[in-house]
C-alpha cells in the first residue's frame, strides 16, 4: 500500500498542505464513497421498502445490499445488522432496550474508565432507572482493560459487560475475545464498542462471540449519520423497539400494534439511505485495501512518530506503547487549547481536549490532552511535518515562559 497513492483518492487532501491527524473523531472520505452518494440521489434517490415502483425498488435494493456487505465485513448475518445513526444510537439502543427490560437491582454492569462517554452513560441510565450497579475494571499502570483485572470485578451477579474494543484515547485493544469467553461463563451479555475497531481492524464477530457490537460510519471512510448495532439473533428477538412510528409495524390497532422482525423492528421512519450505500461503498474500499495493511501501516507510522517524540524535550507522551495509531500526549506546563492553535496555524488538523472520554482523562490527571490518528492516507511526510510542528511549538511556548 503506498500511502501517497491513496491520498488521491481523497479529495479534500488535493489541499497538499493539509495533514490530517484527526481520523479517531471522523474519517475522510474518498471518491468512490462520495460518487456512491451524489448516484443515489441523482439516479434513484426515493425511498424504501415503501413503493411499488422500479425506483423504490432499486433504491431498496442498493440499501439491503449494503446491509449485506457490511454484515459480510464483520462476518455477521444480513438479519443481525441494524443500522442506527451512529455507534452512540446504536450502544444507546442496547442498552434501552436490552438494558431496561433485563436489568434489576441486584444485578451489576460492568464498565471500564477507558470507554467514550456513549458506552458508559447509556449504561449510567440503566442503573439510575433499574439499580443495576455500575462496576469499573481497574485499568493496569499504563490504563489498559486486562484480563486479570477483569477476572477481578467479574461475579455471579454481572449481567452486561460494555467495554470498547480499542480505546479513542489510548489506541490500546482490549483482549476482547477471552474477556468475552469470561463473561459467558457468568452468564452475563457484553456490548462491544467497536467506533475505533472497525475502520482499523478486522472484526470477526462469530470468533468473538460478542452478543452486541456497535461502529460508525464516519470513521472508517463512510458518511456521517450512520452507524451499526450488531447483534445475535435470539437477542435481538427478545428486545423490544425504543423508537415507534413508520416503516418498523406489522399491523397496526387503535390501541396496540405488532412490529416487524429484526433489523426492521429497530429501524423507524425513513432510514439513512444514502449514507447506508455510502457506507457500503467505504466497505468495499476497506476491503480492496485489507484491514491489515491499513493496520500494519498505522502502527508503522504511530511508532516511527513515538521515536521522534521521545527526542523532543518536555513531550509528556500517555500512551507510548499504543497498539495502534493513536497517540495521546501534552507538552509539559502547555494546555493542549493553546497548543492546538499552533498546530492549526502549520495546517495540521488534530485534537486537544478530554475525547468524550472525562473519566479516563481524570485517571490521566491532566485537564485534558493533544491527540494525533493515522490513518490509510497518511505519510512518514505527515508525520515529519507533525514533529517539526511540535518543536517549533514546544520552542515558541518555552520562549513565551511556561
Ligand atoms: C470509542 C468510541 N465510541 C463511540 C463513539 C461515538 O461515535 P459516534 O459519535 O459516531 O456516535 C466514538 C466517537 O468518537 C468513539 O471513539
Amino acid at each position: 500500500m503506498d500511502a501517497h497513492v491513496i491520498k488521491k483518492d481523497f479529495p479534500i487532501l488535493k489541499d497538499k498542505t493539509l495533514v490530517y491527524l484527526d481520523t479517531s473523531a471522523s474519517s475522510l472520505k474518498p471518491n468512490n464513497v462520495i460518487d456512491k452518494i451524489n448516484e443515489y440521489y441523482k439516479e434513484y434517490g426515493v425511498n424504501v421498502h415503501r413503493g411499488v415502483y422500479n425506483l423504490s425498488y432499486v433504491a431498496t435494493s442498493k440499501y439491503e445490499k449494503a446491509r449485506e456487505k457490511i454484515a459480510s465485513f464483520i462476518n455477521a448475518e444480513f438479519e443481525e445488522i441494524v443500522f442506527t445513526r451512529g455507534a452512540s444510537s446504536a450502544l444507546n439502543l442496547v442498552a434501552s432496550s436490552y438494558g431496561l427490560t433485563n436489568l434489576s437491582a441486584d444485578d451489576e454492569i460492568i464498565v471500564s474508565e477507558l470507554e467514550h462517554h456513549s458506552s458508559v452513560l447509556p449504561w449510567q441510565n440503566v442503573s439510575k432507572i433499574t439499580g443495576a450497579k455500575l462496576v469499573y475494571v481497574p485499568l493496569n499502570k499504563a490504563g489498559r482493560i486486562t484480563v486479570e483485572n477483569f477476572k477481578k470485578v467479574l461475579t455471579i451477579h454481572t449481567k452486561v459487560v460494555a467495554l470498547t474494543y480499542i480505546s479513542n484515547v489510548m489506541g490500546y485493544i482490549t483482549p476482547i475475545k477471552e474477556i468475552i469467553k469470561l463473561a459467558h461463563e457468568k452468564g452475563a451479555i457484553v456490548c462491544v464498542d467497536a467506533a475505533q475497531a472497525a475502520p482499523h481492524k478486522t472484526i470477526d464477530v462469530k470468533e468473538i462471540d460478542c452478543d452486541f457490537l456497535a461502529f460508525s460510519g464516519h470513521k472508517m471512510c463512510g458518511p456521517t449519520g450512520i452507524g451499526v448495532l450488531y447483534g445475535k439473533p435470539d437477542l435481538l428477538a427478545q428486545m423490544p423497539p425504543i423508537e415507534f412510528g413508520g416503516d418498523m409495524i406489522d399491523t397496526v390497532e387503535k390501541e396496540h400494534a405488532t412490529w416487524k422482525d429484526s433489523p426492521y423492528k429497530f429501524e423507524t421512519g425513513t432510514p439513512p439511505i444514502a449514507e447506508a450505500i455510502g457506507l457500503g461503498a467505504a466497505v468495499d474500499y476497506l476491503d480492496n485495501i485489507g484491514l491489515k495493511t491499513i493496520t500494519d501501516h498505522e502502527k508503522k507510522l504511530s511508532a516511527y512518530t513515538i521515536d521522534k517524540m521521545k527526542e523532543i524535550e518536555d513531550i509528556e507522551i500517555y500512551n507510548p506503547n499504543t497498539d495502534t495509531g493513536i497517540i495521546t500526549f501534552n507538552i509539559k506546563g502547555v494546555h493542549p487549547h493553546d497548543a492546538i492553535t499552533y498546530f492549526d496555524g502549520d495546517n495540521i488538523s488534530m485534537r486537544a481536549g478530554h475525547h468524550c472520554a472525562q473519566l479516563l482523562i481524570k485517571w490521566l490527571k491532566v485537564p485534558a490532552t493533544l491527540r494525533i490518528s493515522f490513518y490509510l492516507y497518511n505519510t512518514v511526510e505527515d508525520a515529519d511535518k507533525f514533529i517539526k510542528s511540535l518543536k517549533n511549538a514546544r520552542d515558541f511556548f518555552k520562549e513565551v515562559g511556561f
